[in-house]
């Protein structure tokens, strides 16, 4: 059976579990440590370096691929969003590869939930265009044309009065402002109407946490194109990075 490693790093917590390749799922336990306070590269680092040890995975050689909350272009972070500017402009693969010993796999968070919603998930046989989007700490992307990834997409950062979108219409928005399902739904309305416009896409896919509560909100959106939640939800990210890190 073909097994990989994922981790995938967000604003808020650090997770990580042994997949199985062939079904698209979790054969471990998912196991989560929360994100350490400012996400500076060091801190974050033995973040991981707990995850895998609680695995039991440090010294497997497993394929490992590592999602992380940010533009990732060739290994090298080059935003930072919701994790300490330190990341900007950051060899981050190289980092991880020497804290860890090992060979790593470096993608955007919202990449890889593309990937595993696309190869195993909600996505699987949508042919033309499929957004992704999580909603959660921020807001991630990931476009995926007849299965085929188009990596740092960041819609989350689309304008919106002068700020990211994603400060007034992540789920972190909603828990922060204590909004209601409805005035929640509102400022999502607004998101996607405003790229379901840009892109036409043929589906879109609603991960992050809250994807656990789709009847919540998805039946209060008025899109012409189906929106669907993701079917790994909170573990599409783990799913998605150690199926890139197979390839
Ligand atoms: C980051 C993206 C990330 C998203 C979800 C945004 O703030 O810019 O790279 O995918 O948050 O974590």
């Amino acid at each position: 059976m073909a097994k990989a490693i994922g981790v995938d790093i967000g604003g808020t917590g650090i997770k990580a579990g042994i997949v199985d390749l062939s079904q698209g799922k979790l054969e471990s336990d998912r196991i989560r440590v929360d994100t350490p306070k400012g996400a500076t590269p060091k801190d974050v680092l033995n973040a991981v370096v707990e995850v895998l040890d609680t695995l039991d995975v440090r010294s497997s050689n497993l394929p490992l691929g590592v999602a992380f909350p940010a533009i990732v272009k060739n290994g090298k972070t080059l935003s930072a969003a919701n994790v300490s500017d330190d990341w900007v402009g950051f060899e981050a693969e190289k980092f991880f590869e020497d804290g860890l010993g090992r060979h790593i796999t470096f993608v955007n968070d919202a990449d890889a939930a593309g990937v595993a919603e696309v190869r195993h998930g909600a996505a699987r046989d949508v042919s033309g265009l499929t957004i992704l989007t999580t909603l959660g700490t921020g807001i991630g992307s990931a476009f995926l044309y007849d299965g085929q990834l188009l990596p740092n997409t960041e819609l989350g950062h689309l304008d919106y009065k002068g700020d990211s979108i994603e400060r007034w219409t992540a789920y972190s928005a909603m828990e922060r402002e204590s909004l209601s399902w409805e005035d929640w739904s509102a400022r999502l309305q607004v998101f996607y109407s405003h790229v379901e416009f840009l892109f036409s896409p043929d589906m879109f896919v609603v991960g992050g946490g809250v994807s656990k509560h789709p009847e919540s909100f998805l039946p209060l959106l008025e899109l012409n194109t189906p929106i669907i939640p993701a079917i790994h939800r909170n573990s599409s990210g783990i799913i998605g990075a150690a199926s890139l890190a197979n390839d």
